[in-house]
């Protein structure tokens, strides 16, 4: 069997998702009825919520409880034996857990006064956020965003099943919102049965569009998948990166073999075992396959170029997924077109490298990246939004 052959084996009728089957958790306002108490929870944890609420974190159905949480930190799958890699908690103050009682339902309300889930409270728990940076980032230091907001969160956990009551907003952007059940019934109908998904916090670079296009040489559909959520504060706004995405699309992208959705989630910077988590997030949106590149969800120097590679290889076939892994890639002066430390003979001094400090110094003070490096659309755009940002 040719490797061709071999991906093209991954149909979407083979995807089931991640667990078995996808786990909505969606309810409406009118079904609120009584309230035992109310919870005011961050932004993140309404990402959560929604996540949780349409599926994309399918097999989880809430937050979780201590024994899923020991053996996601430490051995990387729930207590009944799933992958998965990240805890997916929520946090509250000592003060906040007094007031709630196990058995209590709570209205999780965001600082909108809005509620957005309603929790059925079965566990509190103290967990041990020492073990979880450090098996989780690989860091206990505070300097890593992902161990910042823990270690500032919250130290009991509440655990139990969820159900969304409000869907959070993303406008200006609802059109490109979607849910699994909504990309995996829009995959069917555009008849592809293999797709790769594409997770991005950042705007499409070239090197981005590059592994992008040569994945898409072996399957039937890119989705485009940008992190909407929370990022750090460094980290360019995904209103203008959403901008920046379809002026992409428009002019470099064959329409009918691309689709852009938002993923609502937050960022970890959590590198190889946020990849797994974003892979297995994928599945479940239908993606037979997935981007694994340079240093994926990486913050810093916190993890190894390939870290997150060599991670996610080890759990390939539980995962069910193809995943397609890219060295660093860049655009080659010498080689006059994009190539990667794999295909590429020569020096860095030949080839467009900017970090992503430079790149947004660059845009910041209304310069364009080299064309090499960013399509010269994308970077009006970029330009123009981090001017109005300041
Ligand atoms: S991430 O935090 O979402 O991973 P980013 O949006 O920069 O950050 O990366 C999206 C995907 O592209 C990741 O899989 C990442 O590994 C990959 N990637 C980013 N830049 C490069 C590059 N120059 N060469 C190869 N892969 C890259």
């Amino acid at each position: 069997m040719t490797n061709k052959e071999y991906w093209r084996n991954y149909k979407l009728e083979n995807i089931i998702p991640h667990g078995g089957n996808l786990k909505i958790c969606m309810g409406s306002v009118n079904d609120i009825g009584h309230i035992d108490k109310e919870l005011t929870v961050s932004k993140w944890t309404i990402s959560d919520i929604e996540l949780i609420g349409i599926g994309g974190f399918s097999p989880l159905t809430g937050f979780m409880g201590e024994e899923d949480y020991y053996n996601v930190i430490k051995n990387l799958h729930l207590s009944d034996g799933t992958l998965w890699s990240i805890p997916i908690t929520l946090q509250v103050s000592q003060k906040e857990a007094d007031k709630i009682d196990i058995g209590e339902k709570v209205a999780l309300k965001g600082k909108d006064g809005i509620t957005y889930g309603l929790l059925v409270v079965k566990e509190k728990y103290i967990p041990d956020k020492k073990v979880e940076a450090q098996s989780v980032y690989g860091t206990t230091e505070e300097k890593h965003p992902g161990v910042k907001r823990l270690f500032e969160s919250g130290n009991v956990y509440l655990a139990g099943p969820i159900t969304m009551v409000t869907r959070p907003n993303h406008q200006p952007f609802e059109n490109f919102y979607m849910t699994p059940k909504e990309t995996r019934a829009m995959f069917a109908e555009l008849g592809w049965k293999t797709i790769v998904g594409f997770q991005t916090r950042n705007p499409v670079h070239r090197a981005h569009e590059y592994i992008q296009k040569l994945a898409l040489e072996n399957v039937d559909g890119l989705l485009l998948h940008p992190l909407v959520g929370e990022t750090k504060e460094d980290d360019i706004p995904a209103d203008i990166r959403m901008e920046s995405y379809q002026v992409l699309l428009e002019h470099y992208y064959p329409k009918n073999r691309v689709k852009l959705a938002l993923y609502p989630a937050a960022m970890r910077y959590a590198g190889p075992r946020e990849a797994i988590l974003h892979a297995i997030v994928r599945k479940n949106y239908g993606c037979t396959h997935f981007i694994v590149g340079r240093d994926h969800a990486g913050v810093g120097d916190y993890y190894g170029t390939y870290e997150a590679q060599e991670l996610i290889s080890q759990f390939e076939k539980e995962l069910g997924m193809h995943i397609f892994k890219f060295e660093h890639s860049f655009y080659c002066k010498k080689c006059n077109q994009m190539a990667s430390m794999k295909t590429c003979p020569h020096t860095n001094e030949e080839r467009f490298i900017l970090s992503g400090t430079r790149v947004r110094e660059l845009l910041r003070n209304g310069k364009c990246p080299p064309p090499e490096f960013t399509r010269p659309e994308v970077a009006e755009i970029l330009i123009k939004g981090m001017s109005n940002e300041e």
